[in-house]
C-alpha cells in the first residue's frame, strides 16, 4: 500500500511487516524519515532534526537559517556539490563545465501494478500484486529531470527501486554517476555484511561494524564477478539467523557495480548501491533518458533467515519467468568434469546410456562441440558443430541421446572469441580493445564487443541456427574471463564511458532473443562457476551453476552463503567425481547428493566409470530428489548453523508452506575421538503438530524445536543425514 498525504506532505510504503517513508521538506528537499517494522500510521519527519553545525552549508533559500544543512539530514536521493558531503547518488557534468546536482521535489503519483524497465531486467507480477510510486524531482539549473520509481510487493515485505534520468534541456548532459539506491539511517551502530571470495570460492559473507567514513564493494570486471555479489545487508549489532533487524538490498545488474556504505560526522549512516562509478559515464542528449538497473530492498525485524526467505520467495515468484516459474526442472547429467573438451560422440552416449536407469532426465554437452575446439586456445566464435568430434552433427548425436529417454542440452559461450577461431581471423575489430595497445587474454580468449548490434546479431545468428537444428531443450550459457581494454570501435572518445554498460545491456538484449525465438528452453546461467550470480541475470536464466567448485565440502560454504539472498531453486548443484577436481578431497557419494540437493540437482561424472554400488546410491538419490521436489525446491529454507564457524556439522531444512512436511539435512566436519552426543534443533514448524521422522516415533513440533532431535554418532568425515518430517 502507498499512501501520498498531501497535506502532510508525507509519502508512506506500507508492505506486510514493513513501512518505508519520505517527507517533502522545506525549499522541496525531499528527505527519507524512516524505513523498518511496521508502523500504524503517522509523520516519522519528527526524527529529522535541525541544528546549526560547523562547516555544513546551507541552501541560499535558507536565508539566515543557518540549521538547515543538506549535509545534516537523511536523503531520499543524495546530490553532489551542493552541500551534502557525503555519498552522491547522482552525478553530473553540464555544458559549462559544472558538476553540481541538486534535486527539488516536483510531484508524485501512485499507480496499481508494476512500473517496467526499457531493456532491462526487473521483479515483474500481476497489478493485483503491486503498487508503484513515481516522484519526480528535478534540477532547474541543469535543466536535468529525475524520476524515482519504488515498487511495492506487500506479501513479500519487497521494495524495489529504480531511476530515470531525463535531460529536459538543450545541451548535452554528462551523467557521471547514478545509484539505484540510497538509504539513510539516523544511526551509527550497524554491521554490513557483504559476501566475497574469489573463482571456486564465491560469496563468503564478511560481517564488519561500519566505522567512519565510506566501505565497499565493487566490481569493475564487466561482470557482477565472483569476488564480490551485487546483493549486501545492514543489520544490527546482535542481529542474528532469528532475531534482530537487517535490511537486505539486491541490484539487478550483471556489470560493474557498487555497494557502498558511509558513516558520517553526525554519527549517522548512508548505503548506495548502483552502477560503479568507476569507469562511467554516460552522455544525455537533449529529451533523452538514462535509467539506472533495479534494486530491491528487504527488511526483516527477526533476523536474516525471514529476509532470506521473501527474498527467495520473490524470486521465485516474482523474478524467474513463466514457463521456469514453477515449473519442475530435470535432473541433468554434465560431462564437463569427466572429459573436459576431449570427448566423441561414442563417449557421450557411452556417458550417457546409465544416466536414465539412475532417473536422470537431461543430458548436457558441455564446451568442446563446436569449431576447433580441441583445446582452450581455439574455437571460440565458430558456432558450428565439429563434425571431426561429432560425425553428423547434432542432427545424428541428439536423437541418439533422445533414444535413451533424456533431453538434449548444449553449452555456449556466446560473449567470446579465440584468436584462432574464423570469427577472429574475419572481424579482430569485434573484440574488445584499445587502439594501439596489444588485448590482454583471459584463459587465452578475448571478449566480443557486445556493446555493439551488429556482433550480437552475428552470433546470434549462428547460435539460433545450432538451436533450430535440433531437439534441444537446455542451454547453458557460460562466460569464461573479465573484460580489459574496454573501448568499442563503434563509439566516439566522448562515449567511451558508455562501453561496460552497453556490453550488460547487449547481454540483456541477446538473452531476451534467444527467451522469445525459444520460450521453452532452460537456461543455466555460469561464468566460470559462480562469477554472474546475480539477480539480474536470473531474470533470464532461472538457474545459475553456483560454482566451478563442486567439492561437497567447499560446496557448503558457497551454497550457505548465496542463499542469503538467492533460492536453492536457483543454485546450479551437482554430484561429482572424487578426489574432488580442484580440492583433491574425497568425500562420501551420500554425502555429494545432500549437498547437490541444496540446489537444482545433477551429476558432473563419468557414469560408465561408476561402480555399482555408486550407480545404486545414485539411483536412490534421484529418487529421493523427485520425491520431494515442491519441498525442496519451492519451500521454505532454513540455515541451521553456519560452516564457516567449524562447528561438528553444517545443517539447513525445507519447510512446505502448511508446515506439514519438512526436510533436514546435515553434513559432518571431520571426525574427532570422544564425540559428544548432539541434538539437533529444528525450525519452522508447527508447535501444535506431531512430526513423525523417517516414518518412524513421532515427535511435537515444539520439542523438535526447543528441544531438538538427537542425533546419532556417524563415524568417519563429512559424513550426512537427512530426516523427513510428515505431520501425521
Ligand atoms: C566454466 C564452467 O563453469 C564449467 O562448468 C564448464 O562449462 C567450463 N567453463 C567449460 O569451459
Amino acid at each position: 500500500m502507498i499512501i501520498l498525504d498531501q497535506e502532510n506532505k508525507l509519502i508512506t510504503l506500507h508492505t506486510k511487516n514493513t513501512t518505508y517513508q519520505m517527507k517533502v521538506w522545506d525549499y522541496n528537499v525531499l528527505l527519507h524519515s524512516y524505513y523498518g517494522p511496521r508502523i500504524s500510521g503517522g509523520d516519522l519527519s519528527y526524527l529529522l532534526r535541525c541544528k546549526d553545525r560547523g562547516f555544513s552549508p546551507n541552501p541560499n533559500e535558507a536565508g539566515s537559517d543557518r540549521t538547515f544543512s543538506l549535509d545534516t539530514f537523511p536523503q531520499e536521493y543524495s546530490t553532489c556539490g551542493v552541500g551534502d558531503f557525503r555519498l552522491p547518488s547522482i552525478a553530473l557534468e553540464l555544458p559549462n563545465g559544472s558538476r553540481t546536482a541538486d534535486l527539488r521535489y516536483v510531484d508524485s503519483e501512485v499507480r496499481r501494478g508494476k512500473y517496467a524497465l526499457e531493456g532491462l531486467p526487473s521483479f515483474h507480477g500481476t497489478e493485483e500484486e503491486w503498487d508503484t510510486l513515481s516522484v519526480t524531482l528535478t534540477d532547474a539549473a541543469a535543466q536535468v529531470e529525475v524520476e524515482l520509481l519504488y515498487g511495492v510487493l506487500e506479501k513479500y515485505d519487497l521494495i524495489t527501486r529504480a531511476v530515470r534520468i531525463i535531460n529536459r534541456g538543450n545541451g548535452m548532459v554528462r551523467l557521471c554517476r547514478c545509484a539505484s539506491l540510497c538509504l539513510d539511517f539516523v544511526r551509527s551502530d550497524l554491521d554490513m555484511i557483504t559476501f566475497n571470495g574469489a573463482h571456486v570460492m564465491e560469496r563468503c559473507p564478511s560481517r564488519t561494524h561500519l566505522h567512519p567514513g565510506i566501505q565497499s564493494v565493487d566490481s569493475t570486471r564487466g561482470a557482477s564477478s565472483h569476488q564480490h555479489n551485487p546483493f549486501v545487508i545492514l543489520c544490527d549489532r546482535n542481529t542474528d539467523e532469528d532475531h534482530g533487524l537487517c535490511y537486505g538490498a539486491m541490484l539487478l545488474y550483471s556489470g560493474n557495480f557498487q555497494a557502498a556504505a558511509e558513516l558520517d560526522q553526525f554519527e549517522n549512516s548512508r548505503l548506495v548501491m548502483g552502477i560503479s562509478p568507476r569507469q562511467f559515464s554516460w552522455t544525455l542528449e537533449p529529451g533523452k533518458c538514462f535509467t539506472a538497473p533495479e534494486a530491491a530492498l528487504i527488511c526483516s525485524p527477526a533476523g536474516f533467515g525471514q529476509m532470506s526467505r521473501q527474498f527467495h520467495r520473490s524470486i521465485r515468484h516474482n523474478l524467474i519467468h513463466d514457463p521456469w516459474k514453477g515449473r519442475r526442472k530435470p535432473v541433468l547429467i554434465n560431462h564437463w568434469e569427466a572429459t573436459e573438451m576431449y570427448f566423441t560422440a561414442d563417449k557421450l552416449v557411452d556417458i550417457a546410456k546409465e544416466a536414465p536407469h539412475l532417473g536422470i532426465e537431461l543430458f548436457v554437452m558441455d564446451d568442446g562441440w563446436f569449431g576447433a575446439r580441441n583445446s582452450d586456445n581455439a574455437g571460440l566464435g565458430d558456432w558450428t558443430v565439429n563434425e571431426e568430434k561429432l560425425p553428423g552433427g547434432l542432427e545424428a548425436l541428439v536423437p541418439r541421446i533422445k533414444k535413451l529417454g533424456m533431453e538434449f542440452g548444449i553449452w555456449i559461450e556466446p560473449e567470446m572469441v579465440n584468436e584462432d577461431s574464423d570469427l577472429y581471423r574475419a572481424h579482430p575489430d569485434w573484440a574488445l580493445s584499445v587502439p594501439g595497445r596489444k588485448p590482454s587474454r583471459g584463459r587465452e580468449q578475448l571478449v566480443l564487443d557486445f556493446s555493439r548490434r551488429d556482433v550480437r546479431d552475428h552470433v546470434y545468428e549462428q547460435i539460433k541456427a545450432v538451436l533450430s537444428s535440433a531437439d534441444i531443450s537446455y542451454l547453458k550459457w557460460d562466460m569464461n574471463r573479465s573484460l580489459t581494454e574496454v573501448w568499442s570501435a563503434a563509439l566516439p572518445a566522448d562515449r567511451q564511458g558508455e562501453v561496460y554498460h552497453r556490453y550488460v545491456l547487449g547481454v540483456y538484449e541477446f538473452a531476451e532473443r534467444l527467451r522469445r525465438d525459444f520460450p521453452d528452453m532452460l537456461i543455466e546461467g555460469c561464468c566460470g562457476g559462480g562469477g554472474r550470480f546475480d539477480g539480474g541475470m536470473l531474470y533470464y536464466t532461472p538457474q545459475i551453476w553456483c560454482s566451478d567448485n563442486s567439492d561437497a565440502v567447499d560446496r557448503l560454504r558457497i551454497q550457505y552463503g548465496t542463499s542469503f539472498c538467492y533460492p536453492v531453486s536457483t543454485m546450479g548443484a551437482h554430484v561429482s567425481a572424487v578426489p574432488n577436481g580442484t580440492t583433491g578431497r574425497i568425500t562420501p557419494m551420500e554425502t555429494r547428493g545432500v549437498v547437490a540437493m541444496h540446489g537444482t540437482f545433477g551429476y558432473e561424472m563419468d557414469l560408465s566409470k561408476c561402480t555399482r554400488s555408486e550407480k545404486e546410491i545414485a539411483r536412490r538419490q534421484t529418487a529421493f530428489f523427485k520425491e520431494h521436489y515442491d519441498l525442496i525446491q519451492d519451500g521454505d529454507y532454513y540455515r541451521l548453523s553456519d560452516p564457516f564457524q567449524n562447528g561438528p556439522y553444517t545443517a539447513w531444512e525445507h519447510v512446505s508452506h502448511d508446515k506439514k512436511e519438512a526436510l533436514v539435512s546435515l553434513v559432518t566436519g571431520s571426525f574427532r575421538g570422544a564425540p559428544p552426543f548432539l541434538t539437533l534443533r529444528v525450525k519452522g514448524l508447527s508447535p501444535e503438530l506431531n512430526y513423525q521422522i523417517n516414518g518412524e516415533g513421532s515427535w511435537p513440533g515444539d520439542v523438535l524445536m526447543q528441544v531438538g532431535c538427537p542425533l546419532p554418532i556417524l563415524q568417519g568425515d563429512y559424513q550426512s543425514l537427512q530426516f523427513y518430517l510428515k505431520a501425521e
